[in-house]
């Protein structure tokens, strides 16, 4: 469960809004992975539901920036991060079908999700609306750009922050780990056949 609280605020509405929607979503998700396999169709469609909100919320943030003058720099951060979020989903969704443990794909995709958001939303996002608010005060988007490093985090931000990566951390090497272990069945299986 992610719960909202005013150190998520950007203090852009729009911004806040579908940020709180997004952390609705994965409470539902977490609430219908309690049921197990039972309740696979309400997971893939609840799912559904969060990615394609996300792919929403993403296109009305990147809007939101072009239309604030955001430098560019920044913009292509937001557009990579949004884009592997996207595609880490899809990814991890397809264990949901082709991996035994459920339970185990299902508590690493809301982990992933939680410590995503956390991660984006006190990174990257306080960042932009840092920003925004430099530009709409005179400053041109190469200056707010380069201001974007004065934002005070508290201590529990900061950890919350560090615990985030973490886990995103984490999650990315057992998934390398994982791909490791393909390759090399693959490549043995090749140097198998290939010495016949
Ligand atoms: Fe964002």
């Amino acid at each position: 469960m992610l719960i909202w609280s005013s150190i998520f605020e950007t203090n852009i509405e729009l911004v806040d809004l579908q940020h709180r929607k997004l952390f609705e979503l994965l409470n539902k998700l977490c609430d219908s992975f309690e049921h197990g396999r039972a309740s696979e169709a309400l997971v893939n469609e609840i799912l559904q539901e969060l990615l394609t909100y996300a792919d929403k919320h993403f296109v009305d943030e990147e809007l939101l920036m072009v239309r604030s003058k955001v430098d560019i720099r920044h913009i292509n951060i937001q557009r990579m991060e949004h884009s592997s979020f996207i595609y880490d989903i899809k990814n991890l969704r397809k264990g949901l079908c082709t991996e035994d443990d459920f339970q185990e794909v299902s508590e690493k995709l809301v982990c992933f999700i939680t410590s995503w958001l956390t991660f984006h939303i006190l990174g990257t996002d306080m960042i932009m609306a840092a920003q925004i608010r430099a530009i709409e005060h005179g400053a041109t988007p190469g200056q707010a750009y380069e201001s974007q490093n004065t934002i005070n985090y508290d201590t529990a931000t900061i950890h919350l922050m560090l615990d985030s990566v973490m886990e995103l951390w984490r999650i990315s090497l057992e998934r390398c780990n994982k791909l490791e272990e393909k390759l090399e069945t693959i490549l043995g299986v090749r140097t198998q056949s290939s010495s016949y």
